[in-house]
């Protein structure tokens, strides 16, 4: 199977948002707390993820669809009910794909190494932006969880200030150490290899925010 690289997610045929699937059909326990992976590759994270904690449901977003197809190909080959991959844009297919879900499951959200674009005028291809953000303000559950891993500095303090500039969130200011589930994604594993240092930012969904900046809200 031939799979690119990386694709540019500013490309016209990624505006088009594909039908979101029967959660019921795709889950056997719809209603349980659910990961969301954002850009889950090839899904082996999440596969091991799935694997391990009965009690969770997880969904991977992903741009690259033959990688998606191959992921749901494994997840059905291993019987898995609690793991779902979903192909499309990010800034186009995660508000639908979340309203498509039943209404409050959103409880956990990893982003692990988004491609960092460095020259400028790419810049606008990456995936952390204040309507991204928005949109996980609006879905995410109250004390919910971001968890973004990076090796590249300036991201990192760019995605930082792309959450405090929220008013729905507050990032946990401890350093982190580790992966805390125990499960390194593939990049991670690469990045471990070449001995670079990784930062890790954790995010929390506050639980209320004033009556004024809900007035605000889009
Ligand atoms: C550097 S890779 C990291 C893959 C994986 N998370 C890991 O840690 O091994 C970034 C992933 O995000 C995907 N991606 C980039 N922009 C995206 C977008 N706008 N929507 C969905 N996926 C995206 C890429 O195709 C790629 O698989």
């Amino acid at each position: 199977m031939r799979i690119h690289q990386h694709v540019n997610p500013l490309n016209k045929k990624y505006l088009v948002v594909p039908p979101m699937p029967k959660w019921s059909e795709v889950y056997a326990e719809p209603f349980l707390p659910l990961h969301l992976d954002i850009g889950s590759a090839s899904g082996r994270f999440l596969i091991q993820l799935a694997q391990k904690n009965k009690g969770w449901n997880y969904l991977g977003l992903e741009i690259r669809q033959p990688m998606v197809e191959r992921a749901n190909h494994w997840k059905n080959e291993m019987g898995l009910q609690n793991l779902y991959f979903f192909f499309g844009q990010a800034h186009v297919v995660l508000r639908p794909l979340l309203e498509s879900l039943p209404m409050g499951v959103l409880q956990y959200v990893t982003i692990n190494f988004p491609d960092p674009w460095f020259k400028r005028r790419h810049q606008k291809r990456r995936l952390i932006t204040p309507e991204l953000v928005q949109t996980l303000a609006t879905f995410l559950q109250p004390h919910g969880k971001i968890f973004i891993q990076t090796d590249v500095k300036e991201l990192s303090e760019d995605i930082k200030n792309s959450f405090m500039n929220n008013c729905h969130f507050q990032t946990v200011d401890t350093p982190i150490e580790q992966n805390h589930f125990g499960v390194p994604t593939e990049r991670e594993n690469s990045v471990i290899r070449l001995g670079r240092y990784i930062h890790r930012i954790l995010i929390e969904r506050k639980t209320e925010v004033s009556k004024e900046t809900h007035l605000t809200d889009n």
